[in-house]
Order: structure tokens, then sequence, then C-alpha cells
């Protein structure tokens, strides 16, 4: 139940992140026994970098303090939708915090809103929904994929979060999200392989008072269908963006300190006259100093994010 709310004691049964440090953490479900591939019941010891950790252990424990482990130590932490997203079991391609970021900002996902999603995927994007929408809104994710939505429905109930959420098996670009739901959305999130097929759908759930669409996709040419057929249904405010994120390199260097007053008198303007002169005398010293400068190589792509707005004069 920990990602529930804030709790200061961990309990049998809930899902801890044990972090090793930021690049390697490992969420854990805290019971005494595990199953073998025999199928026996044998002790739940989980193995990390730092060596074997009794799991039972970690009942009791504060949450943020630090456990021994065989070979070293590590911290149990309570769950954030975000270590979740970086610690979870992969059933599909999942997104990541800094899209999921720029698409609750851009969805303006808050407390009451009810929200559609598809699909459901590992449930990466879901749990960020979640925490959204809570405590008087609500999330209806859908999956043509019936092994994910049963594995979905099974970490939401571990999670505490189940009330919170609908997970419906469902093919949304044949059949749409489900009729109950039409002039009830505020917001619509699509990670499809075709999401242009399922704009149709997303305008007919969309709040008769506006609301706001988002697709996710790795390809352009999905990208720039999506774009004419929320053109097609009426959308406004349609851009397409994609969320680089690019870490500064910061170090120390040896950078000589130009004299300025020697600049000042020499009326020295550009590089090229700084060259012309004696190169020492407008240099006062060599300093070390801590510089920041962009990395040579670009982050990775993850996919392009669609958004629009569908105002009320042209909903349903
Ligand atoms: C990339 S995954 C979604 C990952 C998810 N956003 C996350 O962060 O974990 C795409 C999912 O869409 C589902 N899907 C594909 N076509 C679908 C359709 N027509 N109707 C419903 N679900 C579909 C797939 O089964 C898959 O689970």
């Amino acid at each position: 139940m920990s990602f529930l709310e804030q709790k200061d004691f961990i309990e049998e049964n809930d899902t801890v992140i044990l972090y090793l440090s930021p690049s390697s953490m490992h969420a854990i479900n805290v019971r005494e026994m595990m199953k073998n591939k025999k199928g026996e019941l044998i002790e739940y010891i989980f193995q990390t970098s730092f060596g074997a950790l009794k799991v039972k252990s970690l009942i009791g424990v504060r949450y943020g303090n630090k456990v021994e482990l065989s070979r070293g130590h590590a911290y149990a932490l309570q769950p954030t939708p975000e270590l979740w997203t970086n610690t979870l079991p992969h059933r599909t391609q999942i997104i990541y915090t800094p899209d999921i970021s720029m698409i609750l900002f851009q969805l303006d996902v808050k407390p009451g809103n009810i929200v559609i999603e598809s699909g459901t995927g590992s449930g990466s994007l879901s749990h960020h929904f979640l925490r959204g929408v809570k405590p008087n809104g609500h999330l209806f994710t859908f999956d043509f994929h019936e092994a994910r939505v049963e594995q979905a429905k099974v970490e939401f109930t571990n999670h505490g979060v189940s009330n919170f959420v609908t997970v419906t098996h469902r093919d949304v670009i044949k059949d749409g999200f489900t009729e109950e739901l039409n002039g009830k959305a505020d917001a619509i999130f699509l990670d499809l392989p075709a999401p242009d097929k399922a704009v149709s759908h997303a305008f007919k759930a969309l709040k008769s008072s506006g609301g706001r669409f988002c697709s996710f996709s790795p390809c352009i040419e999905q990208t720039q269908k999506v774009c004419e057929e929320l053109q097609k249904h009426g959308f406004t405010e349609i851009q397409s963006m994609e969320i680089l994120q690019s870490e500064e390199i910061v170090k120390m260097r040896s950078v000589q300190i130009m004299d300025l007053d020697f600049v000042r008198t020499k009326k020295i303007l550009t590089t090229c006259d700084i060259e012309l002169n004696d190169n020492k005398k407008h240099s006062k010293e060599v300093q070390k100093i801590i510089t920041s400068s962009a990395p040579q190589i670009l982050p990775g792509h993850t996919g392009y994010l669609t958004f629009g707005t569908l105002s009320p004069i042209f909903a349903r």
C-alpha cells in the first residue's frame, strides 16, 4: 500500500525501493517467503551488487533509513511514480520522466480530473497520472493485450491505488473508448502504434466544455498524421515537440583572465584586435575556474509529443 500515502515504517506487502546509487535501484515487494523454480516456499533473499538482503529484515524499518547488505549498504525508500518508472518490470517500451513531466504539465492534470490513457503498457505513465488525479479524480486506462491488463490490475492493487483507476481490455482503435466515457474526459493521452486512428474516439470522449489531448509517437510520419486528424476535428493550439534531456559538463579548467583595463585603454573591440596586440599584455593571469559546457553527444531520441486543445465551441 506504499504508493497511497506517506508512511513512517515498512510493513509486509509494501513495495520498497532499495536505493544503492542513482543508477542502481530495485523495487522489492516486501514478504518473508518466495517460491523457487521448483515451486517450493523458501526465505526471500534479494541479491544486489552490494550483496544479499533478507527481505523480511525490512519489516519495521523506518522509510529512508540505511539497511545493511552483506557487502555494503543501501537505503529503503518509499516509492514515488518517478522511482517506480526507474525500477518497474518492463513489459513494453515505457515513457520516462522527462517526457512525463511535459505530458502532465501540458495536459494540466490535477486532482479531480478524469484522464483517459491508451495503451496501459507497463503502467509507467499511469502511476504519474494517478498521483495527479487523486483523491477525487479517476484514470481510465485501456490496452488490447490481456496479460498486460491483468498485470497492471495486480500492480495497482498492490500499490493501493486501485480505487482511482479502471483498467479495461479493449482495442481502442477498433472499438473506441467505452460509451460511458463520452463527453467525460478532461484529458486524453495516446501511446499507440497508429494514434491518428484514435483521434475521432478522443474527440468523442473529451468534455463538451473542452479538454486537452496528447499523443506520444517515436515516428515523425505518425506525428504528422495525428496533427492532420486533430485539425480535421477542430482541435486548436496543435503543437509537436521533442524533449531532449541534456547534461552540462561541469569541470575545473585553466583559463586566461583578460585584463579589461588594458582592453579598454587600447580600445580593443574584437578578438581579431586582440590577436594583433601582444597576447600577454591583455591577459592578467591564468586562473583555475569552474566551467560548464554542453556535451559532445546529443541525447537519444525517445519520441514526439503532440498536444492539442478541444475548445467548447468545437466540442461535440
Ligand atoms: C508502448 S506501450 C505503452 C507504454 C506506457 N505508456 C507506459 O509508459 O508504460 C503501448 C501499449 O499499447 C497497446 N496497444 C497497441 N495498440 C492498441 C490498441 N489498438 N488498443 C489498445 N491498446 C493498444 C500495446 O498492447 C502496448 O501495451
